[in-house]
Order: structure tokens, then sequence, then C-alpha cells
């Protein structure tokens, strides 16, 4: 087995990234048997596929990086790494350009959501980000990429190309390519903004109230708990009953992921009660889980040469995993090496 996933650096970690796809990562980890691995990168190759800020990527970058290992990602676990420290990503990528279809990237949702009606005016990169996405996965041959739902459809592309390219250079005892598997965790919980239950909690919301970031300290994590949108019902004591309430089902949802129980085990607790009591009481169990992470967070912050030797180091890991693979398809297309 070997797991494989990234994610795009836009900076601070929230509570939506955190119990959507981080903490399925940590878990995964602590579970991975003898031989078996995870690599989880930073997606800074794939940043530059929209306008951006440098100076905010370079940030960015090293924020993620020692907020995933303040949420748990062990170096000595996982391997934690850049693409950009990796330049076989974008060497694989321009490979597996020859066997990516343009129609099966003029297909991609997020390609069509993100170009909308000006797709003369994307970038490049916004393109064939679907072939990097490939390349991340393909060049370590990977069994498993945890996604979140939206990412299936980048995933299944991947296997596309692999198929493609195994039948095309390979022979069918030796192909090039392991055809992955995306995993979408089922305990992945959709943390929605707290200013509007059918948005979900997003960096890019204008409103900070809208979300807990990881780095938020203790006060402010109250307030935006305090001031959360809710209605002035008390809680009900089953799931359907929030069925009408985004914004209550929310937060019962994220505090039934933070102490890993169901929706209805929370309700059972708190049916009947108002937001009076059980805001206070997901306040403090939010401050709890977040103290630690926030507190590791800072320290690595203030730790550049650590936070560098981390990613120096990831990055010399991956490279090693993914030589030979690259090599293999180099080989297999007939290009000449020395
Ligand atoms: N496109 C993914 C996202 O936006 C990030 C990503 C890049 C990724 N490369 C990957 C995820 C490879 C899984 C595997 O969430």
């Amino acid at each position: 087995m070997r797991v494989v996933s990234g994610i795009q650096p836009t900076g601070n970690l929230h509570l939506g990234n955190y119990l959507g796809a981080i903490r399925n990562w940590v878990r995964m980890q602590d579970e991975m048997g003898e031989g078996e691995q995870c690599l989880f990168f930073l997606a800074d190759l794939h940043a530059i596929s929209m306008p951006h800020d440098p100076a905010e990527l370079k940030k960015g970058t090293l924020e993620m990086a020692a907020a995933l290992v303040a949420c748990g990602i062990d170096p000595a676990k996982s391997i934690l790494f850049n693409q950009a420290q990796v330049p076989q990503h974008a060497e694989l990528q321009w490979l597996l350009g020859g066997t990516a279809r343009m129609g099966w990237l003029n297909r991609m949702t997020q390609w069509k959501d993100k170009a909308g009606k000006n797709r003369e005016g994307q970038s490049v990169a916004l393109f064939t980000y679907p072939v990097l996405q490939a390349a991340d996965v393909l060049l370590y041959q990977a069994t498993h990429v945890p996604v979140g739902e939206d990412q299936k459809q980048h995933l299944e592309l991947a296997r596309d190309i692999a198929q493609k390219f195994n039948n095309d250079f390979a022979s069918e005892d030796a192909p090039v390519f392991t055809l992955p598997d995306p995993i979408v965790p089922p305990q992945a919980a959709r943390i929605m903004s707290l200013r509007d239950g059918a948005k979900k909690m997003s960096k890019s919301d204008p409103s900070d109230m809208s979300r807990i970031n990881l780095a938020d300290d203790a006060d402010e994590v109250m307030k935006k708990v305090k001031k959360a949108k809710t209605d002035p019902e008390p809680l009900p004591s089953e799931e359907k009953g929030l069925a009408d309430r985004p914004e209550a089902l929310n937060l019962v949802t994220i505090y039934a992921a933070l102490t890993d129980k169901s929706v209805d085990d929370v309700l059972g607790e708190f049916g009947g009660e108002g937001f009076g009591k059980f805001k206070p009481a997901l306040g403090e169990l939010l401050v709890e889980t977040l103290r630690p992470i926030s507190e590791r967070f800072n320290g690595l912050l203030e730790d550049r040469e650590a936070l560098d030797a981390i990613l120096a180091r990831g990055a010399s890991q991956a490279r090693e995993i993914a030589v030979p693979t690259l090599e293999k398809t180099y080989e297999a297309l007939g290009l000449v090496r020395g």
C-alpha cells in the first residue's frame, strides 16, 4: 500500500481542512504497516495555474507545511515535501502530455468551473492541471489516494492516463504505472461556513468570522462560535430534526467530528437544549482540540531552519522513490538518456 495525496498551499489551515482531510491523513499515517508508505505534499506547482502573488505562495507553502506537522503529520513516519523540490513531478507531467487527450481535459468539471466563460483567457497550466496531478501520484506508484469528492474526477483521469500509457508503451506483464484508487474517506466531515450553512468553510470567504483557523487563539474561537449563525429553536433529539436547519446541523457536525461520535449521539446528549448551552460546550471543545495544534504551529513557524530541514529531507526521500519510475517512463517512450 502506498498512499499519496496533496494539498494546495493556500496558507493557514482552517477547521474544514483539518476535519475534512488532514485528520484523515494522520489516521492513515498511523495505520501504515511494515513496507507501506504515506507521501504528503504541498501542491505548490499547481498553485501557479491561477494568478498568484509569489511572496504569498512562499509564505503559504511554509505555513501549510508547519500546519500539517502541527496537526500530526510526522516527518519520521510520512514523507512530507513540496512539489517544487522534486523536479520529477514536472518532468513526468511533460512525458504524460503525449498520452493525455484534449477531450479528456475539456470534460473536467473543475476546469469548466474555474474557467467559466473565459476559457481563452486561462493559463495553459490551469488546463493541464489534471495531468500534473496524475504525474503526482503515478510518479510514486500510488495505490491509494485520499481525496475529497471534488477530486475524484481528476483521479479517474489519472487512471485513464496510466492505462493508456501502459497500453501504448508497455507490455502487459510489465506495466509502467500502477492504477491508483481514489479513497473518499467516509468519516470526512463536510464543514460549512459559520455564517451560511449552505457554503463550505473556505479560506477565500471574505469574512474571517465564517471560519475557525487553526491558528486562532482561544478568545477568537469562543467569539466565532458564540456569533455563529443559528436559529432560535432548541436542538432536536435526532438528526432528521435538523433537515432544514443547515447552520444548526453544521455546529452539531463539528461537535460530532471532534468527539468521534455520530450526530445522533451528540443530539442524544444535547437534544432539547438551546444554543445558549450548546455553543459554550462546542467552543470549549474546539479550544481544547486546537490548543496543542496552534502551539506547535506557532513554534514551527518561528523555527524556519527546522521547517526547511523537514521539507528538504522529505523531498530527498521522494526523489529517491520517483527516479526509477521516471527513468522507466523515458525508456518506454524511446527517449535516449545518457
Ligand atoms: N488538486 C488537489 C486539490 O485541489 C490537490 C492535489 C494536487 C492532489 N495533486 C494531487 C490531491 C495529487 C491528490 C493527489 O485538492
